[in-house]
């Protein structure tokens, strides 16, 4: 171990290791739902490699994105696989993450000491958003094309300033080759910002320790060695269940992969298979599955003296609020295992409008359905969604909790 000696003289290597990994303890009753942080990792590295390599055969010019898109999936030795794993790999960021939300929402990670773990997932969640954004602009095709010019729209509707503001973010009057090259540049920079943010999240994490199903603060009880009597070492017992959550996941990422990738138009839209075109806009203009229940909370909103401004602000709002829920469940207990039928109603009840929300995302606002236009469900699920959030301060202190035992259950 003379090398290592030589290393930890000069470089943490050793201590770095034994503190987060070897003589790190985790709970011991880790279940399925904390697959999704290593797994969110996992994606994130897959979005940078197989990014970096369709980058280099790539042209991000109005005049070539479209072919060289066409190129890297027909002529490129294997591009069709570094493209799948990277649109594919895109739904599946948001798929992971989206659960690994669900479960700091279930379990309440979020709460005293863990509030900064959740604000740092949150910026990082809007990371995410911005990237995929950007990215959705470069095959330049019909929806790249025709989704960015409605998103970038929507800054155009903010009172006074909006029309230079929209002007400014595209470099242009129309979404345009100064738009997609920005928007390359942009795409490219900030998994890097995210890569950081995830650095700090975990930091932020170890710092107090991770929470876990049953909510109790395995710091709380320690041995006579300071160790906690409910935890593990993360090295190997965690590393290695981890691995095998990356094998189940590879399993249905390489499915999809494999045999459907565009996931019945859900991953990749069909009219993102014809080449953009500014005088032919798309009879249905709907985000990619992962917006489309925000898009749908924007739709929802009636415009106000012609402008769209009320329903971006609800939009921009729906994910604000999400800054605000530590501060707002005020239940005497953590996990939702002992929390009450009014808690467990509201998540239920939360989890069906957002679904709902998606769908009415995808669809024609005119739609009917069950007598009532999408608009009329968009409205009252955007409503559940907002007073889920609003109403949490009342009903989690009227719920009926049940006591939390002193340790840990399996
Ligand atoms: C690139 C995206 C993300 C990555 C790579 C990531 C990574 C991780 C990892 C590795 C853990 C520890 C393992 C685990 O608890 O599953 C963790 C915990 C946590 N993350 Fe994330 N995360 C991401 C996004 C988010 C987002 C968007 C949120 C919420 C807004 C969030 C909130 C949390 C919370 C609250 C914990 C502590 C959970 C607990 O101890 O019960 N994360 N994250």
């Amino acid at each position: 171990m003379s090398f290592m000696n030589w290393i930890d003289a000069r470089f943490p290597a050793t201590s770095t290791w034994n503190e987060h990994l070897a003589e790190y303890y985790a709970p011991k009753n880790f279940n399925f739902w904390y697959f999704f942080g290593s797994l969110a990792l996992l994606v994130l590295v897959n979005q940078i490699v197989t990014g970096v390599w369709l980058a280099m055969a790539y042209k991000p010019s109005a005049a070539e994105a479209f072919a060289s898109v066409e190129y890297i999936m027909r002529d490129m030795d294997y591009g069709w696989l570094i493209r799948y794993m990277h649109s594919t790999g895109a739904s599946a960021f948001f798929l992971v993450v989206y659960l690994h939300m669900f479960r700091g929402l279930i379990y309440g990670s979020y709460r005293n000491p863990r509030e900064l773990i959740w604000i740092i997932g949150l910026f990082i969640y809007l990371a995410m958003m911005a990237t995929a954004f950007f990215g959705y602009l470069l095959p330049w095709g019909q929806m790249s094309y025709w989704g960015a010019q409605v998103i970038v729209n929507l800054f155009a509707a903010v009172p006074f300033v909006g029309e230079e503001l929209s002007v400014w973010i595209r470099g242009d009057y129309v979404i345009s080759d100064a738009t997609l090259n920005r928007f390359f540049a942009l795409h490219f920079l900030l998994p890097f910002v995210l890569a950081a943010l995830v650095f700090i999240h975990i930091v932020a994490l170890h710092k107090v320790g991770s929470n876990n199903p049953d909510g109790i603060e395995i710091k709380k009880n320690k041995d006579e060695n300071g160790i906690p009597k409910d935890g593990i070492p993360f090295h190997p017992y965690y590393t290695v269940k981890d691995i095998f959550g990356v094998g189940v996941f590879l399993i249905f990422f390489a499915a999809v992969i494999f045999f459907w990738p565009d996931f019945g138009g859900l991953f990749l839209e069909p009219p993102n298979f014809e080449p953009a075109n500014p005088l032919k806009t798309p009879e249905h203009i709907a985000p990619v599955w992962y917006f489309t229940p925000f898009y749908a909370m924007l739709r929802a909103v009636p415009p106000m003296f012609g402008s769209q401004f009320p329903g971006v602000i609800v939009m921009f709002a729906s994910i604000l609020i999400l800054f605000a829920l530590p501060w707002l469940d005020r239940s005497p207990v953590k996990s939702v295992r002992y929390k009450g039928m009014l808690f467990k109603a509201a998540v239920a009840i939360f989890v069906v409008s957002f679904i709902f929300l998606g769908y009415l995302g995808m669809v024609a606002s005119t739609k009917v359905i069950l007598g009532f236009t999408a608009t009329f469900w968009a409205q009252l699920f955007t409503a559940v969604y907002f007073l889920f959030f609003l109403l949490m301060p009342w009903y989690s202190v009227l719920d009926k909790t049940k006591p939390v035992p002193e340790r840990v259950t399996q």
